[in-house]
């Protein structure tokens, strides 16, 4: 049996692909992680190694090798879990690889369950100096599952409505909230019943829309680091929707331990995984800080910061609404 306070909030030194045997099954909520892209970078400094992913000769051998680190973990997540998956391409010979899909595709094909692809624009992508294509501003997030029913909490991540504000072309609509009959009825929405007998609030959750597909998020910065972090941000959207209060969140590519201060700040507990020790004793070192002064973070300060939503008080509660 794991005492499993020996692995809470540690970042576990070594290959994930042994480590995953001293995590006791379905003990995950969710998996947030980034792993190495292929072909970027060399994280051990050494000329060859054989654990470290990215490394690989060929697109296949890095697809094959993604795919057993996230088969041997998949035991570890809840049934109910979910794993977000942060890739981005490579150019190689001058063609663009598509490695994020030729993983999505592989992973489907060994059982996971992909639920969305999300498109994280990063407003302050580094410039290039190619002239011959677009400069690339996007990464991919994939949500996979382990089975169909999984536990999600959507109103965690709401985002402001758009339709009827200052941005929208149905701005004018927001005259007829709230009021029975109080809309032109044979406009281009005539027979929609929520908008047809002016009843337009009860299409609009109370909360906030559901968090769209494309997430703009700045770079993140840490500064000890040799390379890129993925950005506090985005971890807690992932983090927010797919665990709750002292859920165990799982980064099996650690790196500067950006999942674990995001999951502990939340209120959440951590276990991670690096290669590395000089990333793993970083991210250590970040996760213990934090552990010892929780007050200076709050779950509740953290979910205000985050969300405008507009205002609700004229909304109902939600009804049916049409996909
Ligand atoms: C892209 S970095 C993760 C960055 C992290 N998301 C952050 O914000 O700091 C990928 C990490 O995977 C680690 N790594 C590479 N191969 C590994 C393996 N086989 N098992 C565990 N970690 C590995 C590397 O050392 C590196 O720190």
């Amino acid at each position: 049996m794991v005492d499993i306070s020996k692995i809470v909030n540690k970042v576990i030194l070594g290959d994930i692909r042994t480590i995953a045997a001293s995590i006791p099954d379905n003990l995950i909520q969710s998996i947030i992680t980034s792993p190495p892209y292929f072909g970027h970078r060399n994280y051990t400094g050494e000329e060859e190694c054989e654990y470290e992913i990215g490394r690989e000769s060929s697109l296949e051998d890095y697809v094959a090798n993604i795919v057993s680190c996230f088969s041997v973990i998949k035991s570890k997540l809840c049934d109910d879990g979910l794993l977000w998956l942060n890739l981005g391409d490579t150019y190689r010979n001058k063609e663009l690889q598509g490695v994020p899909w030729r993983v999505a595709f592989a992973l489907k094909e060994s059982g996971w369950i992909l639920r969305s692809d999300i498109i994280w624009k990063k407003p302050n992508a580094m410039p290039s100096s190619v002239k011959n294509r677009p400069t690339t501003d996007h990464e991919y997030i994939f949500l996979f599952s382990k089975s169909s029913n999984y536990y999600y909490d959507a109103d965690s991540i709401r985002e402001p409505h758009v339709t009827f504000t200052e941005n929208s072309k149905m701005r004018g609509g927001r005259n007829h909230l709230g009021k029975r009959n109080g809309t032109p009825e044979n406009g281009k929405n005539s027979g929609d019943q929520n908008l047809h007998n002016g009843r337009w609030d009860q299409a609009f959750h109370p909360k906030g829309r559901n968090k769209r597909t494309v997430w703009e998020i700045p770079l993140g910065k840490f500064m000890e680091a040799h390379f890129a972090v993925y950005p506090e941000f985005l971890v807690e959207t992932c983090l927010l929707a797919s665990t709750r209060k002292g859920d165990i969140v799982f980064d099996p590519f650690a790196g500067s331990g950006t999942t674990g201060v995001v999951a502990i700040k939340n209120e959440r507990r951590f276990i991670g995984c690096d290669l590395v020790k000089e990333y793993q004793e970083m991210a250590q070192k970040r996760i213990d800080e934090i552990v010892a002064q929780p007050s200076l973070f709050s779950a509740e300060r953290n979910l205000q910061s985050r969300l405008t939503l507009v205002k609700t008080a004229q909304f109902d509660a939600p009804s049916k609404i049409k996909n």
